[in-house]
């Protein structure tokens, strides 16, 4: 199980409103004690921070916002002292636009090996006034960014001709964030050697930023649509259709990778590779259908992607059904683990999105004008979604807040928003602040224990207080003792690994029930006498279900005389 820390806003060890690593060090024993196995970071390299560190001009630097590279040693060691392992954010589709290639890239000339480095072209039109092609940017507006003016030269009979058009940059997110050209050989090495310098520090491995967008099809084709990076839903994420995304030749480049990420894995005794020491990559890959998905994590190329499916799919059963089941379909077409997440830093948090009318698509935030979510139906589905996908074989992602059942911030002032979506669309997409507001961990303390001064690079909404983690640590109840224990019963029952099947018979028949049973190594050395079987069962229909005979052993919400209420699910050890 893998959590995601948003460093600005997890823990601001020195009070100046933004979190840091020292305070990411300081609060790793929470992550302990909840019963996490790794962290991973989003970015923290030198930035300009126009995408809050996605726009990363040093990738072999702390930004100072954060600390410094002994803090971050600091961090990794601490973190495997206390048998956690970091998993750091790579950002390899785009630089900052301070990075010093392309500050390079701007001062020398078109067709330099400076430009090279990235995407420039010429534009359209006779001066080349019209950007080269038609795609549209993840964060609204052209994909292209006019570098230079065409240069135009007076004949000398007072006309004027045009010598060099204007040149253009692309940039798939905002225009401080500048493609690489990945088929210069120039920009693999230079990765590899990011990936070595990492490597070296000790991290265990990377999540890897937009990666199915790092190859452009050849000729920078027009497209003709929006290439929206996290669909609004399914239906609205990328095929393999868009010239900018999931291009076959990503795969060479995770394959060049994984070699290199192979070279660091540690032997036994007897010479083969330790899979405990394993480094990993994890694919972000917004990719439809599936079974494209599934191809970054062949047995050469990454080690998980992450799965988007079910954080997409409609609070309905049958929805829930088919995007568990298509996740397993999808996976085991290249025999590799499947990877379950509700919430991210990019999507608005699982308790408020789950509070809203069922058919809405999935928002790009909320803000203040929009319908509202409904709190307490929001935040029950939330932990009933989470129970279920607690049960699930494969990799759980949990996004920082979401086991305080925080919800997003759907009331932030315009003029605090720094989503470059929310500035570039004029307002038009709200954006993602609402769901990286600062981390809730003392209810009476300043910006409830993020700090000790009560400044906050984004506010808290009042209900954060409430949740914070000194409310919860130890209640009875609580979303952080439900997640808790969900953890602990995860692993003592081996549900990471385990077999998965419909469940069948009582009423789990019932359409809105979804329904498996689970059976469960726990530990390696476990024979088949040490199974468990469990079962999850959630219920979406309006009355009480019976559960099947067995041990109760943990639920989202309270029974129903024994039965299972509305929007509530259960695990159940069978006999
Ligand atoms: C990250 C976003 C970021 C974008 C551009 C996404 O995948 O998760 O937060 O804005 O990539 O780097």
């Amino acid at each position: 199980m893998i959590y995601q820390v948003y460093p600005r806003s997890w823990a601001d060890s020195d009070g100046d409103g933004i979190g840091d690593l020292p305070g990411i060090t300081a609060r790793l024993p929470y992550l302990v004690d909840l019963g996490v196995d790794a962290l991973w970071i989003s970015p923290f390299y030198r930035s300009p921070m126009a995408d809050a560190g996605y726009d990363v001009a040093d990738y072999r630097d702390i930004d100072p916002l954060f600390g410094t590279l002994s803090d971050a040693d600091a961090l990794i060691a601490r973190a495997h002292e206390l048998g956690l392992k970091v998993i750091v954010d790579l950002v390899p589709n785009h630089t900052s636009d301070q990075h010093a290639w392309f500050q390079a890239a701007l001062a020398a000339k078109p067709g330099s090996p400076e430009r090279a480095r990235y995407l420039f072209r010429d534009g359209r039109g006779p001066r080349g006034d019209e950007p080269p092609n038609d795609w549209q940017s993840v964060f609204w507006g052209s994909a292209w960014t006019k570098a230079e003016p065409a240069v135009l030269v007076d004949d000398g009979n007072g006309a004027t001709f045009v010598k060099r058009k204007a040149q253009w940059y692309l940039n798939l997110f905002d225009s401080a964030q500048p493609d690489l050209d990945w088929s210069n050989p120039e920009v693999r090495e230079e990765f590899d050697s990011v990936l070595r310098f990492w490597l070296d520090r000790g991290v265990d491995g990377f999540r890897v930023d937009v990666a199915h967008g790092l190859v452009k099809q050849e000729g920078l084709p027009d497209w003709n649509a929006r290439a929206e990076m996290a669909g609004s839903d399914a239906e609205g994420m990328h095929t393999g259709a868009a010239p900018m995304w999931d291009q076959d030749g990503v795969h060479e480049i995770y394959r060049a990778w994984r070699r290199t990420l192979d070279e660091y894995t540690p032997t036994r005794a007897d010479g083969s590779p330790d899979p405990a020491g394993e480094r990993i990559l994890v694919a972000e890959a917004w990719v439809e259908p599936i079974e494209r998905a599934a191809l970054y994590v062949r047995s050469d190329e990454m080690h998980q992607a992450f799965n988007f499916h079910y954080l997409n799919a409609h609070w309905r059963a049958e929805d829930l059904r088919a995007a568990i089941e298509q996740s397993f379909r999808g996976n085991d077409l290249v025999g590799a683990p499947t990877t379950w997440v509700l919430s991210n830093h990019d999507v608005v948090r699982h308790a408020s999105r789950l509070g809203l009318p069922v058919d809405q698509p999935r928002p790009q935030g909320i803000g203040a004008d929009d319908p509202q979510p409904d709190a307490e139906p929001g935040l029950r589905r939330a932990r009933a979604a989470t129970t279920l996908m607690l049960a699930m074989p494969g990799s759980a992602y949990l996004y920082q807040g979401e086991e305080l059942g925080l919800p997003e911030h759907t009331a932030l002032p315009d003029d605090v928003r720094q989503d470059p979506a929310f500035h570039r669309s004029n307002g038009k997409e709200t954006g993602r602040d609402g769901a990286r507001i600062p981390m809730a961990w003392e209810a009476d303390a300043p910006a409830a224990g993020f700090n000790t001064t009560g400044e906050a690079w984004l506010p808290q909404p009042e209900v954060y207080a409430e949740l914070a983690v000194d409310r919860q640590q130890g209640v009875e109840g609580s979303t952080l003792e439900l997640y808790k224990t969900l953890l602990r019963l995860r692993r003592d029952r081996g549900l990471g690994s385990a077999g998965l099947a419909r469940l069948e018979g009582v009423d789990a028949d019932s359409p809105d029930v979804v329904a498996y049973e689970l059976v469960g190594a726990p530990g390696s050395g476990s024979t088949a006498d040490d199974a468990t079987r469990t079962a999850v069962v959630l219920n979406l229909g309006p009355e009480p279900v019976a559960l099947p005979e067995g041990e109760v052993l943990v639920a989202s919400g309270p029974l129903d005389d024994g039965r299972l209420p509305t929007d509530t699910a259960a695990w159940v050890a069978l006999a």
